[in-house]
């Protein structure tokens, strides 16, 4: 299937969980649906009790003029103005703002991923507890190939956290624990084969492959999102990622399948980025299911 061939297709997601009077979509296709809007905007536009699972990877906040480490270069750690941390009190509030929408619009047993850095994910856990969704994992990405500390002042950063919760805690939440014990995850080096699924993931961050069509500063790799897609939808979920980046959580949907997606970014380039990577696999999409 090309999207491009299909892009004026309506989606099915649209007419039963979109209030069109506010927003429009950017791009669509039968399984998919991308908006060029502020998150907050457009999840306020969605319906009560309508998405399966979300993934957020929200702004980390840590574009502060800092350097880091890239391919062996040392580079500006900043990711773009969408980065720069507002000071605590605005960059809470905006956490909390998504996160309300968030819990409104998941289904009662919908379940939402939240992944950040030491930055964020602080600010994140205590609203999650606050709004009274129930948590169920904080997963470690453990990176084995994460850039060196250039400063030599503090432990060299190698993971990010993932915060896995529930709407609230009696729901009945979907976990595919066979697959996620039986399944092979040769990216992970500390999975043992048919053993249960741990809470550190061993995934190296985004090979050159990945990057084929231009690079998002902060692209989560592949692997990770299939796994987290794997992991906590069946068929016919909705998944929704409210800063779609470059589109790998929509992407693992695709290439899964049987599910729908929709992505908010406020950026165009990358919204433009996410469609050429959906053209590219979906062009070769037998060769990834
Ligand atoms: C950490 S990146 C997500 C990267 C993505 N997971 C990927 O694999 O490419 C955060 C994204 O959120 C977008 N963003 C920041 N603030 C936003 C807002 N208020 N509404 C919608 N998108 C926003 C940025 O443009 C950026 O692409």
């Amino acid at each position: 299937m090309n999207i491009e061939i299909e892009k004026h297709k309506s989606s099915k997601i649209v007419e039963e969980n979109i209030n069109y009077t506010r927003i429009h979509p950017y791009f669509q296709s039968e399984n998919l649906i991308l908006y060029l809007n502020d998150c907050i905007e457009a999840m306020s536009q969605l319906q009560d009790d309508s998405i399966d699972m979300i993934f957020a990877d929200p702004p980390y906040l840590l574009s502060n003029d800092g350097v880091t480490c890239y391919a062996g270069k040392m580079v500006s750690v900043n990711k773009g103005d969408w980065d720069r941390s507002n000071g605590f009190d605005k960059d809470l509030m905006f956490q909390e703002s998504w996160l309300k929408q968030a819990k409104r619009i998941l289904k009662p047993e919908g379940t939402i991923w939240v992944s950040g850095t030491m930055h964020n994910i602080f600010q994140i856990g205590y609203l999650l507890q606050k709004l009274n969704y129930h948590i169920l994992n904080d997963i470690v990405w453990y990176k084995p190939n994460a850039a060196p500390n250039l400063a030599c002042t503090t432990f060299a950063h190698s993971h990010e956290t993932l915060i896995w919760a529930k709407k609230n805690k009696k729901a009945k939440h979907i976990f595919n624990y066979e697959m996620m014990k039986n399944g092979t995850f040769p990216e992970d080096k500390m999975k043992t084969q048919n053993k249960q699924m741990r809470s550190v993931w061993s995934i190296p961050t985004p090979m050159p492959d990945e990057k084929l069509f231009g690079k998002h500063p902060t692209q989560k790799p592949l692997a990770l999102l299939k796994r987290i897609v794997l992991a906590s939808t069946r068929d016919n979920s909705i998944i929704l990622d409210p800063f779609n980046g470059s589109g790998t959580t929509g992407l693992a949907t695709l290439l899964i399948g049987n599910r729908q997606y929709i992505g908010i970014d406020n950026n165009k380039d990358y919204l433009d980025l996410t469609i050429k990577r959906f053209n590219h696999y979906n062009f070769n999409h037998q060769l990834f299911v």
